[in-house]
């Protein structure tokens, strides 16, 4: 199979001094580079306020690239990949303020034969996407130009509204491309065909099977100096609204009529349109939200912030297919360990012909699919069979699927690899439309505005466990503290 290759371009970076670019803007360009993904001629032009030259930027990312990239840097790779690199310093305003960042781009364009064609990546605040648009509207750029926008989109389905309107002034939809990077990771691609790709699992996905279902996405690590970030955001707006609900929606979706961006997507927001709106009055009833001991001494963090750290929520999908079957999102900072998994949990047998099972076998819940999607990700089921003896005793026991035993997983791309890659390409597949983005504002709005309290948790544990008993009372949780 040929690869597809995007063709010439210019990649500007907004935000280039920034955290994002170098944790995983940069390390991903340079890997797409090193994996010959990269067109034949392109340019990256890094844009923030900070005065530097082209020199310092390079030198500054190399630091970056050495320490994140999932391949290392290899200095004569490095060095090939740097000549592409170029840097200008410069803000979003007044009017005209990005008036020699277009006179650059002219340059750069004729240099590699770009034919006009730019990506244009956001990595800084969404209160500045619509300063930058309009800037790029002035100069014309908007012009056969692709914006790309990281994640949270706005702050509430008002101001996400507002953003999308103000893009629409400048760029047409099928220029904008909402980030998540959860889509690029290739495990939660897979939930997709998984579903669609085989017979077996399809006939059994639906409420007459499934009991529940979990969604997890719990980090060991905490804030890591994104202190004033994260006050503002919350774990409902950094993970919840977007990544969770992401993975939420592919798991429940129907069958697209094709592959193609827009069939996707609109099945996509079918589904998110039949989630059970929470009511504002019984948001704590569906929902348990915590704050890690010791968040808020660090830095950037109020001493008596109510920002949650974690959330777990219930949610119900008023659908045909999963009508009556709770959704148990979680995700936390701080956490006893990092796990990304959605697990599957099927009905009883509609009897119990074996009196004896083994101690170990978790009550209410023999049958499992878990979707472990963290890098480099499995799929595995859970059953019950008989245990070799003269007795008919039951243990538990399960089958695995894990990418590097059935594939060589080179050629896996990482989250931001994938996502850049499309976007150079033109492919909105994995990104999200302004009305899904809406949606899922308009999903998670209960939550902030008439939460319940934060309680308070040990840095290392699963969050405030007697509260999410309660809430998954009487489902059988899969994550437990031991
Ligand atoms: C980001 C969040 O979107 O996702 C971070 O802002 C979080 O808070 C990160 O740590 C997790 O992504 P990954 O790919 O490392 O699981």
């Amino acid at each position: 199979m040929t690869l597809k290759v995007p063709e010439n371009q210019t990649i500007v970076i907004f935000g280039a001094t920034g955290d994002l670019t170098g944790r995983k803007l940069l390390p991903a360009l340079y890997n797409l580079f090193v994996q010959s993904l990269l067109p034949q001629d392109f340019a990256v032009v890094g844009y923030s306020r900070t005065e530097m030259t082209s020199d310092e930027f390079r030198e500054h990312q190399a630091a970056n690239v050495a320490k994140y990239s999932r391949t290392g840097l290899d200095p004569e790779a490095w060095e090939r990949f740097a000549r592409h690199l170029d840097y200008l310093a410069g803000g979003f305003e007044p009017e005209g303020a990005m008036h020699h960042l277009a006179q650059h781009l002219e340059e750069v364009d004729a240099a590699i034969h770009g034919r006009g064609r730019r990506m244009f990546y956001c990595a800084v605040p969404p209160s500045l996407f619509p300063k930058i648009a309009t800037r790029l509207g002035e100069e014309g750029l908007n012009q056969g130009g692709r914006i790309v926008m990281e994640k949270p989109f706005g702050f509430d389905l008002a101001s996400a509204k507002e953003l999308n309107r103000q893009l629409h002034e400048v760029f047409d939809e099928n220029q904008i491309y909402r980030i998540d990077h959860y889509l690029g990771k290739e495990t939660v691609q897979n939930i997709l065909v998984f579903r669609f790709g085989n017979s077996i699992f399809e006939p059994i996905w639906n409420r007459n099977h499934v009991d529940c279902v979990e969604i997890t996405a719990a980090e060991s690590i905490g804030i890591e100096g994104r202190g004033a970030f994260y006050e503002a955001t919350g774990v409902v707006r950094d993970i919840i609204q977007n990544h969770l609900l992401q993975v939420m929606s592919l798991v429940t979706m129907e069958v697209p009529a094709s592959f193609s961006a827009d069939d996707i997507r609109d099945e996509k927001s079918q589904v998110l349109r039949s989630v059970r709106s929470l009511d504002l009055n019984d948001v704590a009833n569906h929902c348990v939200r915590g704050q890690y001991r010791g968040y808020r001494d660090e830095e950037g963090v109020a001493p008596d912030s109510q920002t949650p750290t974690y959330a777990a929520m219930r949610f119900m999908i008023d659908s045909w297919r999963w009508q009556g079957v709770p959704f148990f999102l979680r995700s936390g900072k701080s956490m006893a360990a990092g796990r990304q998994v959605v697990t599957l949990g099927f009905r009883e047998p509609p009897l119990r012909m074996f009196r004896a099972h083994k101690q170990d076998i978790p009550a209410g819940r023999v049958n499992e699919i878990v979707i472990d999607f963290a890098d480099p990700g499995s799929i595995s089921t859970q059953f019950l069979a008989k245990e070799p003896g003269a007795e008919m005793i039951l243990g538990a026991a399960s089958m695995q699927f894990r990418y590097q035993d059935s594939f060589c997983t080179a050629n896996s791309l990482e989250g931001y690899e994938r996502l850049i890659l499309d976007a150079m390409l033109g492919d909105q597949t994995l990104f999200t439309r302004a009305d899904g983005v809406e949606r899922l504002w308009e999903i998670s709005a209960p939550l902030l505005e008439n939460p319940p309290p934060v309680e308070p948790y040990a840095p290392g544990s699963w969050g405030p466990e007697p509260s999410l008993g309660r809430l998954v009372a009487p489902f059988h949780w899969h994550l437990s503290s031991t």
